[in-house]
């Protein structure tokens, strides 16, 4: 088995399906999953100071500014859980952060092992967000349509309250939509320069999915 560090990009569009992939890639990849979205949503919730520096960002659909979220991103890579990889998940989303991140890994000798790019065409992302509820607890993604709970408005999981997140009103879904075009998308060629880049086709069931992933994985310590 490779004891090499296993860092890991999922890449993609919002709503592309990062977060509802990511708990599957972890369990193979065997390290955690750092969602930069998440992280801002718990200094959201904890009503922190940086909080309060962010939340009119996010609330727009907006991204924060490269230099609050590298520090986030990094301070969180560097506790003592992400010392064997991570699955980074919305971060990198723009070339400078992209850059920051490759320098950062070089420092201590590692680099990105891979980049999973799910690709899905923009109107199936706005029908997918709408539909999105997300658990208050856990965090646990579902789709009111294509991936319901047992319940109504409860977690399969843990039984946490599901809620919309604010971000998700269809005005603001088409903003953060255009913002990855201008800004993330072109992190899609960056990676391919770099020979890391691998394509899912992220239009098709959930299980479809998770079963390319599977397939297209390779720093998971086989190889
Ligand atoms: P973030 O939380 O990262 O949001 P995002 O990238 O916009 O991604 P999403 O969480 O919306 O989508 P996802 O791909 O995880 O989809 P999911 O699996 O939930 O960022 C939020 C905000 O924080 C940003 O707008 C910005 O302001 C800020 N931010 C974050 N990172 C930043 C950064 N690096 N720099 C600057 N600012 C940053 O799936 C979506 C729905 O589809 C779910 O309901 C799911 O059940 C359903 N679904 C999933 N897969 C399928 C399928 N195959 N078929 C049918 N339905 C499916």
């Amino acid at each position: 088995m490779s004891s090499a560090p296993k860092f890991v990009v999922l890449l993609g569009p919002p709503g592309a399906g990062k977060g509802t992939q990511a708990a599957f890639l972890r369990e193979i990849l065997g390290v955690p999953h750092v969602a930069s979205g998440d992280l801002f949503r718990e200094h959201l919730l904890n009503k922190t100071k940086f909080g309060r520096q962010v939340v009119s960002y996010i609330e727009r659909g907006e991204l924060v500014p490269d230099d609050l979220t590298t520090a986030m991103v990094m301070e969180r890579l560097a506790q003592p859980d992400c010392q064997h990889g991570a699955l980074l998940d919305g971060f990198p989303r723009t070339l400078g952060q992209a850059v920051a991140l490759d320098e950062a890994l070089a420092k201590q000798g590692h680099r990105i092992c891979q980049v999973l790019n799910i690709v899905v065409p923009d109107e199936v992302l706005v029908e997918r967000l709408s539909g999105r509820r997300v658990c208050r607890k856990c965090g646990a993604v579902y789709h009111i349509v294509h991936n319901p709970p047992h319940q109504d408005g409860a977690c399969d999981r843990c039984g946490g309250e599901l809620y919309q997140r604010d971000d998700d009103r269809p005005g603001t879904v088409r903003y953060r939509l255009k913002v990855y075009w201008e800004q993330t998308s072109p992190l899609i060629d960056y990676y391919k320069k770099q020979g890391v880049l691998v394509e899912i086709n992220g239009n098709q069931s959930i299980e479809g999915v998770q079963a390319e992933l599977k397939a297209a994985v390779t720093c998971d310590g086989r190889g």
